[in-house]
């Protein structure tokens, strides 16, 4: 049984208060509901992690901190770049790797992609691998083979036994931050095969057992109707994780 994983990317948002606000405004909806069959996240910018880590374990919150990125290395003379070792010492639990906007605008390949998830892994950390397919490759029908390659150049080169402490993260490029969304049969026909192509690389212990999370332009609206596909195990919010009334309706959908 897949435990859902509702995990909301903050991306480059909020000023210091907003934030903070917005830890505590979640923190008291969380407080209010019961969210036991989920695990929630929230994956704000750095410099909020270790005071938003503070709120929620002086809160005594069941909520995970996530971070949006690692650096590719390890500790060193890397200025700028903020490692896992770091990552993990300010309690964030889940790093996100390979997401769309760290692919498109600061051109991560493969190969860094594959250092970051062993970093990852080093800390004993949740890597989040992002895929998704753009627009041009959805309209030339060449969305699955994207995907594929996705996977086999990072994720499918470590073991079963690093994949299973992985999540999968699908968010079609076309549907981010546009309002648009795949349809529930278009995530649900990308979440299968997925899954399937974890199926015929590790086996069915390990593919049944992933999760992978659905992003792009999910809202209190589509939230229900994404969720309750077979195989999409959670989402990935952006926008809509940035109010904690429309984030916790996702949480609840
Ligand atoms: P939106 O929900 O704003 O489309 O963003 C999705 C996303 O990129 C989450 O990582």
């Amino acid at each position: 049984m897949r435990k859902r994983l509702i995990a909301g990317n903050w991306k480059m948002n909020l000023h210091w208060n907003e934030a903070m606000s917005l830890v505590s405004e979640i923190v008291q909806n969380e407080n209010q509901s019961d969210w036991s069959s989920v695990d929630v996240a929230v994956i704000p910018p750095f410099i909020y992690s270790r005071p938003a880590f503070e709120f929620l374990k002086n809160a005594g919150s069941n909520i995970i901190l996530g971070s949006q990125n690692c650096a590719s290395t390890e500790n060193g003379a890397f200025t700028g770049e903020i490692s896992a070792s770091m990552i993990e010492q300010i309690g964030a639990t889940m790093v996100l790797v390979g997401h769309s906007e760290r692919r498109d605008y600061y051109n991560e390949d493969a190969a860094v992609l594959k250092e970051k998830i062993s970093r990852v892994l080093e800390q004993n950390l949740t890597p989040i691998f992002c895929c998704g397919e753009h627009l041009k490759q959805r309209k030339s029908n060449s969305h699955e083979s994207t995907i594929i390659d996705q996977l086999e150049s990072v994720v499918f080169q470590f073991s079963g036994e690093d994949v299973s402490k992985m999540v999968i993260a699908y968010e079609p490029v076309w549907a981010i931050g546009k309002g648009e969304t795949a349809s529930p049969q278009q995530a649900q026909d990308m979440h299968a095969f997925i899954r399937s192509s974890f199926h015929k690389k590790y086996g069915s212990e390990i593919a049944d057992n992933l999760r992978i999370l659905y992003g792009g332009s999910m809202n209190p609206t589509n939230a229900a109707e994404l969720l309750s596909q077979t195989d999409v195990d959670g989402g990935l919010i952006g926008g809509a994780a940035l109010a904690a009334d429309k984030f916790k309706a996702i949480i609840e959908a």
